[in-house]
């Protein structure tokens, strides 16, 4: 295992009895830390209600399913992000349609989503990347201009904010993800809230095979989305902490700052955002040489025990993405310049200076050609 590694969850004392608790107790699934869990997110997101699932992944099909959206609808969306957001739609039957992103916020640049809009557009799935909130009202706009959904990914974004909204709140629904890197963890997770009501109630019968309080939803085809108790009590204890994790996430960017200022053949990261609050999620780098470079860099860190991602390959260059759905040439021109170059660094809530420390200085003997 990496010395430094590129991410580590953080669990207190308390929450371990918390899960205890529950494994102690009759009450495995479907009990009170549920519902726990989902008030507490809920208000977290100033929402009327949230939907606890078992991943990030399941809330985006939840939502997509909810919003009716399957064969020959098209959906736009980044492709310089996890892969997972495009397969929630490949897999409802329905074709991805790539936005190019922004150079500087690595988010979708929504001046070029009116290249992206057909007559069999439905939806935009926007992406809270790396904990940096999208600017929501020019997309918002875009959505209600074009009547599209709008589904807001926000499985790397817990606890930042778009002109004073909690991201996930903003659209038609908001997806997070509590896997063990994220902002809080569940072990395996996620959870979808909304402002609808209707969507909620529906996405909460899909979650369970589709069954609703009087019976079976006739007409859809539910899943066993659902997240069992110890995880939901875990949950509660880590919501409760977000606010801390958060600040320590904070005061470890703005160290990485301090430390690679003026290291040359780097671009960092813009420190705030002008339109909302920024959830650090990772702190990735952008290199100026192309990726032989990127990669060696990571092998030569991995030597040195420090773990480093190569967050994120954009989806629409990957095999089965190029084969079925192949883009036209030079139509994401950011997202392909970017491709190959971005780094993230180790970054967690319980990173020490000193590690910092240890990893700035090796990325800059490095990169010095001096490692
Ligand atoms: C942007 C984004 N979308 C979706 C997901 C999927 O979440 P999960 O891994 O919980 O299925 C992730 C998780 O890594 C993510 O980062």
């Amino acid at each position: 295992m990496a010395e430094i590694p590129l991410a580590q969850p953080d669990i207190s004392e308390q929450e371990i009895a918390g899960v205890a608790e529950v494994l102690r107790s009759t009450r495995l699934s479907q009990g009170p830390r549920l519902h726990e869990f989902e008030a507490a997110l809920a208000e977290r997101c100033a929402c009327p209600g949230a939907v606890a699932l078992s991943s990030g992944t399941a809330a985006l099909d939840l939502c997509l399913q909810a919003l009716d959206i399957g064969p020959g609808d098209e959906v736009i969306t980044p492709s310089f992000t996890f892969v997972a957001t495009v397969n929630a739609i490949v897999r409802r039957g329905a074709t991805p349609v790539f936005v190019d992103i922004c150079h500087d916020t690595m988010n979708l640049d929504c001046s070029d989503l009116a290249r992206c809009v057909s007559d069999q557009t439905r939806a935009v799935i926007v992406v809270h990347l790396f904990g940096r909130p999208v600017a929501m009202d020019p997309v918002l706009e875009f959505c209600r201009a074009h009547n599209l959904h709008l589904i807001e990914d926000a499985c790397e974004a817990l606890g930042a904010s778009s002109n004073g909204r909690p991201v996930g709140s903003i659209g038609d629904c908001g997806v997070f993800g509590f896997y063990p890197n994220k902002l809080i963890t569940t072990g395996e997770g996620g959870a979808i809230v909304s402002r609808n009501l209707e969507l909620l109630a529906l996405c909460r019968a899909l979650r369970n095979q589709g069954r609703t309080a009087d019976g079976f939803l006739a007409d859809r085809l539910g899943h066993n989305y659902r997240l069992a108790e110890p995880a939901c009590a875990l949950g509660v204890g880590q919501l409760a902490r977000l606010d801390e994790f958060l600040a320590r996430r904070s005061k470890a960017a703005a160290r990485y700052h301090r430390l690679l200022e003026g290291l040359p053949g780097v671009s960092l990261p813009p420190r705030d955002c002008a339109h909302g609050r920024i959830a650090w999620f990772f702190y990735v780098l952008t290199l100026d040489a192309p990726q032989p470079r990127r990669d060696r860099l990571i092998a030569q860190m991995a030597g040195k025990g420090i773990e480093l991602g190569d967050y994120f390959p954009p989806v629409h260059l990957l095999d089965f993405y190029r084969q079925r759905y192949p883009v036209l040439p030079g139509s994401l021109p950011v997202t392909e310049n970017m491709a190959g170059r971005t780094i993230a660094l180790p970054f967690f809530p319980a990173i020490t200076a000193q590690q910092q420390v240890t990893v700035a200085d090796e990325l800059a003997r490095i990169l010095a050609g001096r490692g």
